[in-house]
């Protein structure tokens, strides 16, 4: 594995990669890196004779200012782990924030439509925008042939494509599956911010939609919507020491494509629907999802 630092290394290395002939794998993270960010890195090894893992907190996309100054950053673990996955083949971008935006902060404001203006889109003002802005600074410089990106972060891969539609770069956007912990909850790096008390209710979470799914087969859209708000707001675990609740923000039911939201189920597209949600516990925003 080869660590760069600078934009231009990264691009002579890429340059003389493409002379090759080689296939470029790109997987954006902002570090802090679990199995789901590795299951995206070895799939890009697969399927790619070269792969730049950026690893970058992209101050631009966070609304929240606690939330960008508590987000975890390991990038020494970080680098470890990377090079146990294929080290003759990866390239590990860790930009400082003026290597990435030596201008200062960028004014560039994408549209990218309705799939920017439901879910995250109107509660974390200006974070599709600072995530479009890097991801394609991201695909300026490594070029990439496929460019890999986490179902977890379902909306995020919706406003990629539309990015991609918009700028007509000949990259192939690949999603990938969500990888759990064993008890259900979606790894993420924030979960490390969430204490043992919090961390033992987190997998409610995933319970709840699961059993969401299969209400999906007899109950209308808005009941399920109603069910599954109601139970993680009023949801309790059994011998608990913390008086700890789950504060959720939204729960939508979405067409799988345009993310739309929709009240019956006979809406939803080829595609299918998805069911999106975003919850606070202990003071910690997490996301998840699942398929009906
Ligand atoms: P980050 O949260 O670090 O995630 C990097 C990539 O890993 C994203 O594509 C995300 O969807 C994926 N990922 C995270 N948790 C996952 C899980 N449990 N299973 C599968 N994939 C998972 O998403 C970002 O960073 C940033 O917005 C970024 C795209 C890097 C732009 O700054």
């Amino acid at each position: 594995m080869k660590q760069i630092t600078q934009a231009a290394e990264l691009q002579a290395a890429v340059a003389t990669a493409k002379q090759q002939g080689l296939s470029i794998g790109l997987v954006p993270t902002m570090g802090a890196l679990h199995k789901g960010h590795l299951s995206l890195i070895s799939r890009a090894i697969k399927e790619n004779d070269i792969v730049v893992v950026s690893l970058f907190v992209n101050p631009i996309q966070f609304n929240n200012k606690e939330d960008l100054e508590k987000y975890p950053r390991t990038i020494d673990a970080d680098l470890q782990l990377i090079a146990t996955l294929g080290a003759d083949k990866i390239l590990a971008f860790t930009p400082s924030v003026d290597e990435m935006y030596p201008q200062g902060q960028p004014s560039e404001v994408y549209h990218f439509g309705p799939v920017e203006e439901v879910m995250e889109g109107p509660r974390r003002p200006g974070h599709f925008n600072g995530v479009a802005i890097v991801v394609r600074r991201l695909f300026d410089l490594a070029q990439p042939t496929r460019a890999y990106f986490g179902e977890k972060d379902y909306q995020q891969i919706a406003v990629i494509r539309a990015l991609l539609e918009q700028i007509k770069y000949p990259i192939e956007l690949v999603p990938c599956p969500i990888i759990r912990a064993d008890d259900g909850l979606a790894l993420s790096s924030r979960n490390m911010r969430l204490s043992p008390a919090a961390r033992a209710m987190a997998p409610a979470i995933n319970a709840t939609l699961e059993q969401a799914a299969e209400m999906a087969e007899y109950e209308e859209v808005d009941d399920v919507k109603e069910w599954v708000l109601d139970t993680l707001s009023t949801y309790h675990l059994v011998n608990a020491i913390e008086n700890l609740q789950f504060e959720p923000e939204y729960f939508e039911i979405v067409d799988a494509k345009t993310l739309q939201p929709i009240s019956e189920w006979n809406e939803a597209g080829d595609l299918g629907a998805v069911g999106c949600i975003a919850v606070w516990l202990d003071g910690v925003r997490l996301i998840d999802l699942v398929k009906f």
